[in-house]
């Protein structure tokens, strides 16, 4: 497979919008949690907050959108965590949009994690605002320090993500923040301070490789942007943890680019959407394997499996693009599109010489997928001649129920 076949498309004036800018800013991001949570007092709150989860019954995350898509990325691992420290808790994630008329059952034993950008959603606060009346722990994971959110959870339980303002409607940096707050708080969680500090001293050199994976993928998502531009719809489909990467990249393709475009989980196809697999249907597979493979089945075995169910469907495979790890690109013929990104499990299990966490490198790889999905929103949007950064309809801030 080529990677790097084609040379860069013309794309109008992308680098002056916020988007770009900001998808660009998510190394920094990781320098910026790195240097905030070295403080000994976020180190304080994250043992005050752990030792309240390690007392509960649930824990329950409120988000909505690109939000609560950061935390189906790291449901699992929490759920693996809990079984591997033999917590009696479970965990869930709920999407605030879905369930403000019908508010579930909060009980005084929960443990709520707001996880909101602005801190101003109103389906996430009208949910944390009957928790706090149920009497359960109310925590939040936001980029706004004098939000609504923090006010509701108080300041030492509410966990900034040192983001930097985020402008764009469409939120990108703030999905990164948010990705490795959670994973420091289940770091903390699984061996507390050690476990915390080893995963704390991973983000430097994550913050290189992040930078890597956005100069090398520009080019290619460019190309494929020029591609997809040219359709009404799309999917973007991941297996296990993957899907979450899925919906987050559907997500903002239909945001900013205004194509139809469907995140799903690649085992559903079957149940449906494989109907809609076409030669004109631009499928984007996410096929980076995850350490994990025991606990969530996303191995490199049932990935091939998941992307010959679409290859076998079509005679132009040129409307595929499979972001791959190298390692698993190597096997696939050579007649689609691959972008590489790399894998992270092989580069910390050389790098890093302390205790291996397996589930800090899934979370890791989670974030390294999104960011070439981030870029081809954008890229097909501008090549469509769109305002990324304002988006029709939307607001950055959804303060109405
Ligand atoms: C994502 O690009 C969005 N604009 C939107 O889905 C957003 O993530 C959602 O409205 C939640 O916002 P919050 O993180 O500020 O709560």
């Amino acid at each position: 497979p080529s990677s790097s076949s084609t040379k860069s498309g013309s794309i109008p004036s992308f680098e002056s919008t916020y988007m770009f800018k900001e998808i660009m800013y998510q190394p920094k991001v990781v320098s910026r949690i790195y240097d905030l949570y070295s403080q000994p007092v976020q180190i304080r709150k994250m043992d005050l907050l752990c030792s309240k989860i390690s007392k509960c019954r649930r824990i329950l995350f409120l988000s909505c959108g690109t939000s609560y898509f950061a935390t189906l990325a790291i449901l699992s691992s929490f759920e693996h965590v809990l079984e591997l420290n033999g917590l009696n808790c479970d965990v869930y994630s709920i999407n605030a949009s879905t369930r403000v008329d019908d508010i579930p059952r909060i009980r005084s034993s929960d443990v709520c994690i707001m996880v909101t950008q602005s801190g101003e959603t109103a389906d996430v606060l009208k949910i944390a605002k009957k928790a706090v009346a149920q009497g359960a722990t109310v925590a939040a994971i936001t980029n706004s320090l004098f939000s609504s959110a923090t006010r509701i959870a108080g300041q030492m339980q509410t966990f900034y993500i040192n983001a930097g303002v985020e402008v764009a409607v469409a939120s990108t940096k703030a999905f990164s923040g948010q990705i490795l707050t959670m994973m420091l708080l289940l770091s903390y969680l699984r061996g507390g301070i050690a476990e915390y500090q080893n995963t704390l001293s991973i983000l430097p050199d994550f913050s290189v490789l992040l930078t890597n994976t956005l100069i090398n993928s520009a080019d290619i998502m460019q190309m494929y942007a020029a591609k997809i531009s040219r359709h009404p719809s799309c999917l973007v489909v991941g297996r296990g943890k993957l899907s979450s990467v899925a919906y987050e990249g559907a997500l903002k393709m239909k945001e900013v680019s205004y194509i139809h475009a469907e995140g799903i989980a690649s085992g559903d196809l079957k149940h449906g959407t494989l109907a809609l697999v076409h030669d004109d249907m631009p499928v984007i597979y996410l096929a980076t394997p995850l350490p994990s493979k025991e606990t969530c089945g996303t191995g490199s075995d049932s990935l091939h499996i998941g992307l010959s169910q679409i290859t076998s469907r079509v005679e132009n495979r040129d409307n595929i693009l499979v972001i791959a790890t190298e390692e698993f690109a190597k096997k696939m013929s050579s007649d689609m599109n691959v972008i590489i990104i790399p894998s992270i499990q092989s580069i910390l299990k050389e790098q890093t010489k302390l205790s291996y966490f397996i589930e800090k490198t899934d979370c890791l790889q989670l974030l390294m997928n999104v960011v070439p999905l981030q870029l081809l929103s954008l890229f097909s949007a501008c090549t469509r001649g769109w305002n990324v950064d304002k988006p029709r309809n939307l607001a950055k801030s959804v303060t109405v129920l």
